[in-house]
């Protein structure tokens, strides 16, 4: 079936992703806490991919009570090394080895705090995908590069610079404005789906068909409230989702977005 048969038709494209970044929050017995409320309500969705970012320290704990569910498990960060003297970090084999099958890279409070440029990102991208975890890949204007008509220009940047050598396999890419990210301002479907689409266009240049396929994630302020709006945008496939991640039924909710 072509494209704009599939548009016509309202069918989706590309496999719904919905990633809860739970950022630095949640001691081991709280995320042992979500996941046991979490796991039974979403039982019954096999239509979408979940995926659970906890910080570090209960990742093994929670990987595994999802064995054997659909829920998957995503760390927040990873270095790009595989093994050696580089205290405080962890490798993508590390991550592996703790059950995790995705990693976040690139979020813009790692670009912001601990000045992740565009070359560590294409670094820690290579490596992880190389080790077999799935990389959602984030990136995002700021308000004062959005509001001097900059956007398409910080998106291709990140896109060119952070993709140089990369392979899309295993790729996802999430847009997260970073004035919408913690502040409660959304962006509008009609915001969303124009970067979305204008990231799609990125993507072809670099991975020309094959970036049909790989799924572009909206993150920034997503809620219970917004999600069904964005999820309707062609180009969204799904939401890296914050502080409306935290609670498991509004994170049931969010998975459970209205389909089609
Ligand atoms: P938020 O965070 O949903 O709390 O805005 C999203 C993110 O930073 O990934």
């Amino acid at each position: 079936m072509t494209f704009f048969v599939r548009m016509f038709l309202n069918i989706r494209m590309r496999r719904p992703c919905l990633a809860a970044n739970w950022k630095m929050n949640k001691t081991i017995p709280e995320a042992l806490e979500f996941v046991h409320s979490f796991l039974p309500s979403v039982s019954g969705i096999h239509d979408a991919d979940i995926v659970l970012a906890p910080p570090f320290t209960p990742l093994f704990a929670i990987a595994e009570k999802l064995a054997g569910t659909e829920v998957k498990l995503a760390a927040q960060n990873v270095f790009y090394e595989e093994k050696g003297a580089f205290t405080g970090e962890v490798s993508p084999v590390m991550l592996r080895d703790a059950g995790c099958e995705y990693v976040i890279v690139g979020h813009s409070e790692r670009r912001q705090y601990f000045h992740e440029s565009d070359e560590i990102i294409n670094r820690k991208i290579k490596a992880s995908l190389k080790s077999g975890l799935r990389v959602i890949f984030c990136i995002g204007e700021s308000l004062s590069e959005r509001e001097t008509g900059k956007t398409f220009e910080v998106l291709a940047g990140q896109i060119r610079n952070g993709l140089r050598d990369v392979d899309g396999e295993g790729l996802i890419v999430a847009y997260e404005p970073v004035w919408a990210i913690g502040t409660g301002k959304t962006a509008t479907p009609e915001q969303a789906q124009e970067a979305h689409s204008y990231i799609r266009s990125r993507l072809r240049e670099v991975f020309a068909g094959r970036a049909d396929t790989i799924r572009i994630l909206y993150g920034g302020s997503v809620t219970p409230e917004n999600i069904d709006r964005l999820m309707a945008c062609p180009d969204v496939d799904g939401g890296l989702v914050g502080g409306a991640s935290l609670k498991s039924e509004s994170f049931e909710r969010i998975v459970k977005f209205k389909r089609g």
